[in-house]
């Protein structure tokens, strides 16, 4: 229900006395998730807190989230989170907002429709087997590797194929450390007192323009390339992008946009859904009845064989345990909006122009919404358990209409390569590997998860 703006019945939210919200930030820089979940723990539900003299709200219970997301959507729009992370990300559809995302969103939904999704499942399985022969020397010498850049480099090779008909493994190397540079970058930016215009040659804006001119010859080389070739030949989202017109004008789509959509679905596709694997990896090996359980249904199901798309519906267990990977480290592990107009949650007063924040991190183990919420349970994401459960208890792909346009293919990917490895090795941490959570825009492994590679018999 949206309150009367002159409401003054309703109350601020509680939250920690700090007057401009120095120590708020200064613990946010140290660390977010430790920050969040005291100010959870102290406060409750709803806590106000200031990020220099600006209002932020941040919820935890789920009627809240969905509130915000899916209810009253139209009141949250992209605020100065989203600004910054335009530096990163220009102004694609991840960024973007109002009637330009709106049209942008319709025109680039069907290539990610669920049967289109099915159709690249063979190109998944492509990669994967690459990589499993990459996977036989480290295996064979027992070296161990960084599963976090191994998962990067798979799903970065994957959405350039699909995507937009490239072949980007050279590429991998050199884009890994930069998209974490350029994360760090826009996090440290969201914490600054002064957002220092990217103009000023400080070393931080010399780092990130740096690392989003090195991504960009990618993705013009991309987009040159496909100019060149017949395009009529190919339909995948490039040849779709390129193809489109405005039904008023019958413009293309300008250079700008395109390279920006371009850069954003090869940024957002690929490094969540390698940290979900690499999260994956990280709990089952820690968890080693789960992964027991996960061997015998794909020994069952597969008998040795690598997984087809329609092997994935008879592989209940591997989607379970991505699920729940998901639930305890959440590659997108918080969002944020701006309130449009006054609001009313909870009893409280939402100003127009506050900051609202949610964390996926913090909801995902809400006490009232799952038992034991640090054990890592696949079976609590079995159809029954997951129909009883409240919609917004788990949002790992975020929900409304601004829901990830690549769930359907996030999903596929992870479980078939999931099926794909797991049936082939048993990944063993490397005991003296320190494994640190960073979470910058995805929640990220700071040093990379080190693993030894055991084939099984
Ligand atoms: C496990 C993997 C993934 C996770 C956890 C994830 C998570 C999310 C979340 C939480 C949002 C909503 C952001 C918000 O509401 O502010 C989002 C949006 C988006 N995601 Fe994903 N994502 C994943 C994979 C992918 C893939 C594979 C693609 C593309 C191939 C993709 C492309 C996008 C795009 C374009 C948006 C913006 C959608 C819009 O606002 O219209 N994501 N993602």
């Amino acid at each position: 229900m949206a309150a009367n703006a002159t409401d003054s019945r309703l109350r601020k939210p509680p939250g920690p006395r700090d007057f401009l919200g120095l120590r708020t930030i200064d613990a946010m820089k140290r660390n977010p998730l430790e920050l969040m979940l005291d100010l959870h723990k102290t406060h409750g539900e709803i806590v106000h807190h200031t990020l220099l003299n600006a209002p932020v709200y941040f919820f935890t219970h789920p009627d809240h989230v969905g509130h915000i997301l899916q209810d009253n959507h139209r009141n949250y729009q992209r605020g100065r989170d989203y600004r910054r992370l335009r530096r990163l990300l220009g102004n694609g559809l991840v960024t973007n907002d109002g009637d330009s995302w709106l049209k942008q969103r319709r025109l680039m939904q069907p290539a990610f429709h669920r049967r289109r999704i099915a159709g690249f499942g063979e190109t998944m399985v492509q990669e994967t087997q690459k990589m499993l022969a990459q996977w036989e020397a480290p295996a064979s010498s027992g070296k161990p590797l960084d599963v976090s850049s191994e998962m990067m480099r798979v799903t970065l090779n994957i959405v350039g194929r699909v995507m937009f008909g490239a072949a980007v493994q050279d590429d991998a190397a050199r884009l890994e450390p930069l998209v974490t540079m350029a994360q760090r970058e826009v996090r440290n930016r969201l914490y600054a007192l002064v957002d220092v215009p990217e103009w000023i040659p400080l070393p931080g804006n010399r780092r990130s323009k740096n690392a989003r001119e090195t991504i960009d010859e990618v993705v013009t080389r991309i987009i040159a390339a496909r100019r060149q070739s017949d395009a009529s030949q190919e339909d995948d989202l490039l040849a779709m992008l390129l193809e489109a017109r405005d039904p008023e004008t019958g413009e293309p789509m300008d250079d700008d946009q395109l390279r920006d959509e371009v850069r954003t679905i090869f940024l957002a596709g690929h490094e969540t859904t390698a940290n979900a694997l690499t999260w994956t990896w990280y709990l089952l090996a820690q968890n080693p009845a789960a992964a027991e359980k996960l061997r015998a249904e794909l020994d069952w199901v597969l008998d040795g064989r690598l997984p087809t798309v329609a092997d994935v519906p008879q592989l209940p267990y591997t989607k379970m345990v991505v699920e729940e990977s998901m639930r305890l480290l959440p590659p997108v592990w918080s969002l944020s909006r701006e309130a449009i107009a006054d609001d009313e949650i909870g009893g409280y007063r939402i100003p127009a122009g506050g900051s609202v924040v949610m964390s996926q991190y913090l909801t995902h183990r809400h006490p009232d919404f799952w038992d034991e919420p640090e054990s890592f349970i696949p079976e609590r994401f079995s159809p029954e358990q997951a129909k009883a459960r409240h919609r917004f208890a788990y949002f790992p792909f975020g929900g409304g209409p601004r829901l990830c346009i690549g769930n359907n293919f996030a999903m596929l990917e992870a479980q078939l390569l999931l099926a794909a490895f797991a049936q082939r090795y048993e990944l063993d941490l490397v005991p003296e590997h320190p494994v640190e959570l960073e979470p910058l825009i995805t929640l990220r492994p700071k040093h990379g998860v080190m693993m030894t590679l055991r084939p099984r018999a």
